[in-house]
């Protein structure tokens, strides 16, 4: 069963509403491949169908699923790698002076996937840090909008396959083995990352502001509005001198934002 013109407008519409995500005509095909099966082990007669059962649905359950089909969840440790050694090589340096009175450090990965990004950044304060980590609460607010990829993110055990590429000491002092093909996220690295379930399109209703925001690879699936309003609220919620990281892939549009650039894909909230 494939799409109609007239469907595809109606949910796609409904998904940019309510996920940000921005679905052309182009991405017809997606649609029908990736919710193709649940329309079959669901009996769905049509997609009309399926988005009558979305909007009806009081549980939250159907929109979860289609939300854990819709987005693209691919992710990797130590992912553009030249942030974590800017983030050693200035940010971390400039911050941990900053705050060496409070010893506190406010980190939030928003759009977290299955939790590789704010491990990778949890192993590098590690490094940073060392035993001085101890004196410092530097817990790193991890946050996505698919459930899925938060529960695979919690238990923190990967493959083999998927860490081999890793710097080789993070995979002797962070992660422990697990099973012949997998391994797992040590504790002491597991407790600085907090997990939760955010939509970056809900409001930001948080008590203090972030020194570091991570947002990768996630507002390129938004259209042009919606990323500047997330772009805003992402502002707001910055300290004074502190970094934003979006993608290499991505920039920020001059004129809407009062970010200021500092090198390709890193902005600054000015103090
Ligand atoms: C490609 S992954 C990026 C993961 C990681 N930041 C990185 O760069 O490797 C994009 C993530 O953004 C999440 N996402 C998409 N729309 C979102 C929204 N409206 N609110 C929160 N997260 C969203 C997806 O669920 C997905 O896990």
């Amino acid at each position: 069963m494939l799409i109609t013109d007239n469907e595809f407008q109606k949910l796609s519409h409904f998904i940019r509403q309510n996920i940000g995500i921005d679905l052309n005509e182009k991405k017809k095909n997606l649609i029908n491949s990736r919710l193709g099966a649940i329309l079959e082990n669901g009996n769905f007669d049509s997609f009309s169908d399926y988005y009558q059962y979305i909007l009806q649905d009081k549980s939250g359950e159907a929109l979860d699923q289609l939300i854990d089909k819709i987005t693209t969840n691919h992710t990797y440790f130590y992912r553009e790698k030249q942030h974590y050694e800017f983030l050693i090589s200035d940010v971390l340096p400039y911050l941990v002076q900053k705050q060496k009175a409070k010893k506190d450090l406010r980190i939030w990965s928003a759009g977290c996937s299955s939790g590789e990004e704010p491990y990778s950044i949890a192993m590098v304060l590690a490094d940073f840090l060392g035993n001085y980590k101890a004196f410092w609460d530097t817990k790193i607010l991890a946050t996505d909008i698919s459930t899925n990829v938060l529960k695979k993110a919690k238990e923190g055990i990967y493959t083999n396959e998927n860490i081999k590429n890793n710097p080789q000491m993070w995979n002797r002092i962070y992660f422990k083995p697990f099973d012949d093909n997998h391994s797992v996220i040590v504790d002491s690295i597991k407790r600085e990352v907090i997990f939760r379930r955010l939509n970056l399109l809900s409001s930001f209703n948080f008590k203090k502001r972030f020194h570091i925001i991570f947002c990768r690879n996630v507002m390129i699936y938004f259209d042009a509005p919606t990323r500047h309003k997330v772009i805003r609220k992402f502002y707001e919620i910055t300290e004074p001198g502190g970094y934003l990281f979006v993608s290499h892939s991505e920039s920020l549009d001059r004129g809407v934002t009062s970010y200021k650039y500092i090198k390709p894909s890193i902005y600054r909230k000015e103090i």
